[in-house]
């Protein structure tokens, strides 16, 4: 998406970037949690709009060759208009830069959005943690499905 424009994410860019985090996840990361996600093993970026409005944000980790996507997340009343694409093909091209050659996330079961634009993009399911999510309905827990993707 040629209008928006991505910049690495700081650690004094956290606080700008948790309204974006609160309203995209029932159990969002804390600002400490976020924090503690930015610099060494953790590359990440925001995305800006051409009104320079934050967007979105991706948060990956690279260790030995294997990147995980930690966190992917547009802010809701801009979804649906290709900008987690935009975002993943993003973090998918650090990916590359760091010579990374294989991809892992976690998504909820519930989450049929992400997990359609990671098929999308080639990630394929490889196994389930039961009950390891607490549930968005906020009673029980849902499973995590891992998916990975090799480069
Ligand atoms: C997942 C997320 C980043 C997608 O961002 P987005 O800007 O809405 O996505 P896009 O508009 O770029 O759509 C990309 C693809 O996602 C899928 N998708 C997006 N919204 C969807 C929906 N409501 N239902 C089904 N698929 C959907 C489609 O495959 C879509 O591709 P298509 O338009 O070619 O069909 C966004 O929904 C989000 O921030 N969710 C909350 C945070 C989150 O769940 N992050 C993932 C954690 S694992």
């Amino acid at each position: 998406m040629n209008s928006l424009t991505f910049h690495q994410i700081t650690t004094a860019d956290v606080k700008q970037l948790m309204p974006i985090e609160n309203n995209c996840h029932s159990h969002p990361w804390s600002e400490k949690t976020f924090k503690s996600c930015i610099n060494g093993r953790y590359f990440s970026e925001y995305a800006l709009d051409k009104k320079q409005l934050k967007i979105g944000f991706y948060v990956g980790e690279h260790v030995a060759g294997e990147a995980t996507l930690m966190d992917i997340c547009v802010e809701p009343s801009l979804q649906g208009k290709g900008y987690g694409k935009a975002l993943l093909l993003q973090f998918l091209q650090q990916v590359k830069t760091l010579n990374a050659s294989k991809v892992f996330l976690e998504v909820r079961a519930s989450n049929i959005a992400a997990q359609m634009l990671y098929m999308n993009h080639n990630f394929i399911e490889i196994s389930r943690r039961t009950a390891y999510y607490p549930s968005a309905k906020g009673f029980g827990y849902e499973d995590a499905i891992v998916m990975s993707l090799t480069l």
